[in-house]
């Protein structure tokens, strides 16, 4: 798949890695393409992807992945430029910039408000209620863990569920785009039991079934 991955650090960086070692097209699309940062993740994924900027990596993907600040996600949208049509992935978290909370939520998400910017893009809250840490390994122990996907385009989480299920996660439908207001809040809920109850980043949300 050729796919766009908006922001670079942390999580864009991870999820770029991993789906070009699955054998995908992945352009990088960031303020600075060539910041030594962005070239040193170039150069960490064999030389197999890109970096542009940000309309062209859009212009690129047939999958969008939007993995910025908060703060910077409305505009990282605007300057992707015409998303109709496109599967775009949400893997971001409206986190207060002191991380005490949601700017959003409860009656609507960082995922709605992606899909009222993107407009006419099939938008998928998706990698966004786990570490990057665990973006890059997502096996405990042999056993894959949960990763929750929300929308309302089947076809485009189908998208999402297989790149997740290639990564080595274990994909689970959480409904329609709107259920982005549960998923947002466990993201809080990973990093609050990470961070503050002191459980580090070695922690995951495994959904089981009797
Ligand atoms: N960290 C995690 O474990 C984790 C897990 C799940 C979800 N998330 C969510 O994922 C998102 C990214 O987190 P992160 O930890 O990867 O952040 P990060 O390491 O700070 O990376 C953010 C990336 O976005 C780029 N960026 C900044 N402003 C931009 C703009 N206007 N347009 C395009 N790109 C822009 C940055 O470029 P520069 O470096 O050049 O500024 C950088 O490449 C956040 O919404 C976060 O809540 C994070």
């Amino acid at each position: 798949m050729r796919i766009g991955v908006i922001g670079a650090g942390n999580v864009g960086g991870t999820l770029g890695r991993s789906w070009v070692q699955k054998g995908h097209d992945v352009m990088f699309g960031v303020p600075n393409p060539t910041a030594p940062k962005m070239l040193e993740l170039l150069k960490a994924t064999g030389g197999k992807a890109r970096a542009g900027g940000i309309a062209e990596a859009a212009a690129h993907g047939e999958v969008v992945a939007f993995a910025t600040p908060w703060a910077a996600t409305q505009d990282a949208v605007r300057q992707a430029g015409d998303l109709a049509g496109k599967v775009i992935l949400d893997c971001t978290n409206p986190l207060k910039e002191d991380l005490s909370g949601l700017a959003v939520g409860h009656t609507t998400s960082g995922a709605e408000r992606v899909a009222a910017w993107a407009s006419g893009g099939r938008v998928v809250k998706v990698f966004n209620t786990t570490g990057f840490e665990n973006m890059a390994q997502p096996s405990y122990g042999g056993t894959p863990i949960t990763m929750f996907f929300a929308g309302d385009d089947a076809q485009a989480k189908r998208v999402a569920a297989q790149l997740a299920q290639e990564m080595g996660f274990d994909p689970v439908d959480a409904g329609p785009l709107a259920n982005a207001r549960l998923l947002e809040p466990l993201a809080l809920l990973w990093i609050y039991l990470a961070v503050k109850q002191g459980h580090g980043t070695g922690i995951a949300y495994k959904l089981v079934h009797r």
